[in-house]
């Protein structure tokens, strides 16, 4: 399947018989083959006849060693490991799994296809083959689940700053860590831990960013208006640039959140903030209350003034729309 995959991925036609010459089979094979690998991976393989087959647009696989080369000299160290599935149900889930057996500090989990990808609140994280970007990252911290607040916001903070280091600006941040372009979501945060919530404890932080999810879906399929780095830069965007300046930039801040925590995050998240001084409704399952947002306290609540007194809302199973 591999070498089927790495043949079609520069987007040209191919015909049945070079196919089938290059991989050793028949061209009754080739098709039966073509029919599997897009029953497997969602990959739609364009047929012409007389010009044979290609996937539109082609495909840039992950590179491990290409990701390593194009970190910042400060990210570099800090990576213990880098682990690649071409298909696998969760990153998260699988980083959550090296977390528990204490292997999971600086590693990088990727994935070309997650089948059960695992969004926030118990939604599920659409992830269609080579063309998005899925990363687990697992750190350990010493002091619990205190030393992780804010966390999920600043790491939203390093996901626009990583995006614009690969041509995708005016992005905006919806608390607590969507990010989004003109009120679409363009990437998505899922941090678990498991451990001491009082002690040692490891955080995987699950980062889902569209890149060139235009390519897979038209626009149905998705239960929200998305949005995806190649549509905003209109342009070409690796893949591998991309998940190299997210570590890039996230590493640092992993390794270094245990000192300031979100202090030092929390004005960069401010001047992102799509929701600041606009009605919002907020939502804590079935029950809503209406309010104005009004930015973020040290600790990454969402503080909101409702009937005339600033309340702080914290994380968990909240939800935020537009009024
Ligand atoms: C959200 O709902 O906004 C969070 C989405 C997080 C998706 C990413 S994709 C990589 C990692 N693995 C998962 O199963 N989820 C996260």
């Amino acid at each position: 399947m591999r070498s089927l995959l790495s043949l079609l991925s520069d987007g040209a036609f191919h015909s049945g018989e070079e196919v089938g010459a290059i991989l050793a089979i028949s061209r009754a094979a080739v098709w039966k083959q073509l029919h599997k690998l897009q029953q497997d991976t969602g990959l739609s393989v364009e047929s012409v006849k007389g010009r044979g087959y290609r996937i539109l647009g082609g495909l840039e696989f992950l590179d491990c060693d290409l990701i390593t080369t194009l970190l910042t000299d400060r990210a570099r160290p800090l990576l213990e490991g880098l682990e690649y599935s071409a298909q696998i149900d969760s990153t998260n889930a699988r980083a959550l799994t090296l977390a528990q057996a204490g292997l999971a500090h600086g590693v990088a989990v990727l994935a070309e296809q997650q089948t059960a990808g695992r969004g926030r609140r118990g939604r599920s994280w659409t992830s269609p083959f080579g063309r998005n970007v899925y990363a687990s990252i697992g750190w350990e911290f010493e002091g619990g689940a205190a030393a992780l607040e804010g966390l999920s916001l600043a790491v939203g903070v390093g996901i626009v700053r990583a995006l614009a280091r690969v041509g995708v600006s005016s992005l905006k941040l919806k608390w607590p860590n969507d990010v989004l372009w003109q009120g679409k979501k363009i990437a998505g945060v899922l941090i678990e831990m498991v451990g001491d919530a009082s002690g040692r404890c490891q955080a995987v932080v699950g980062v889902g960013i569209n890149v060139a999810m235009h390519r897979a879906f038209e626009s149905q399929a998705i239960d929200q208006p998305w949005a995806d780095a190649e549509s905003i830069a209109g342009a070409h965007v690796s893949r591998n640039a991309v998940v190299a300046a997210m570590l890039s930039e996230l590493l640092p801040l992993l390794h270094e959140y245990h000192i300031h925590g979100f202090r030092e995050w929390m004005a960069e998240w401010q001047s992102l903030d799509a929701m600041a001084g606009r009605s919002v409704q907020v939502f804590t399952g079935e029950a809503r209350r209406d309010g104005v947002a009004q930015g973020v306290n040290h600790q990454g609540a969402l503080l909101v003034s409702i009937d005339g007194s600033t309340e702080p809302i914290y994380g968990g199973e909240v939800s935020l729309r537009l009024a």
